[in-house]
């Protein structure tokens, strides 16, 4: 489903945060705002937040682009799987997942069954202007950033349609998007 932005009330907000009974999981390309809008949402809906990657780069004691050049992504994915489903067992929260994660189908799997899935996405060249600020990004380095976000997005888009709820993150103010994500819960079962 796809919400039109309205702020919506302090009432309404008072009324998510009381149904909300799991995880809220950010999903979608790198550069689309998973981690800025995801702390925003989680202050508003006075969650705890985690972001996936920070946790692999803690457990790891590494950075992902160490991780993926020492190891290899085999490997990244199957510690962003374990971390995501440590961080899904612990109760309500706002979750930031990497761009990767929801394409893994037993990290889908996992996100689709104990959590609230919304699916952040944006047009190519929003992500492009957003990754352009950070080059950390091991995926993005072996190329021209736009046509690699422009494959992967034709790759990821039938697993990222799976999540119950899409919301557009474009390139307006971050509150938008906020709201966008907000009306959508309001209306969640
Ligand atoms: C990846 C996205 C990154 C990070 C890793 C792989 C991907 O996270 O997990 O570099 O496969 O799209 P962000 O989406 O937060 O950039």
């Amino acid at each position: 489903m796809t919400i039109e932005p309205r702020h919506p009330t302090d009432a309404e907000v008072r009324e998510i945060k009381r149904r909300i009974d799991r995880p809220v999981v950010l999903v979608g390309m790198m550069g689309v705002g998973k981690s800025t809008i995801g702390r925003k949402l989680a202050a508003q809906l006075e969650l705890p937040f985690h972001d996936a990657d920070e946790e692999i780069e803690a457990a790891a004691q590494m950075t992902v682009a160490e991780v993926f050049e020492r190891f290899g992504e085999a490997h990244f994915r199957d510690g962003e799987r374990r971390v995501i489903a440590r961080l899904i067992e612990a109760g309500p929260s706002v979750l930031a997942t990497g761009g990767g994660a929801f394409v893994q189908d037993d990290t889908r799997a996992l996100i689709l069954e104990r959590g609230i899935a919304i699916w952040l996405d944006s047009d190519i060249d929003t992500l492009v202007s957003r990754v352009g600020r950070r080059d950390t990004r091991p995926l993005l380095q072996g190329g021209d950033p736009r046509e690699i976000l422009v494959r992967l997005k034709a790759e990821r888009e039938s697993a990222y349609a799976q999540a119950p709820i899409r919301v557009t993150s474009d390139s307006g103010p971050h509150g938008d998007t906020l709201a966008r994500i907000l009306g959508a819960l309001a209306q969640w079962p």
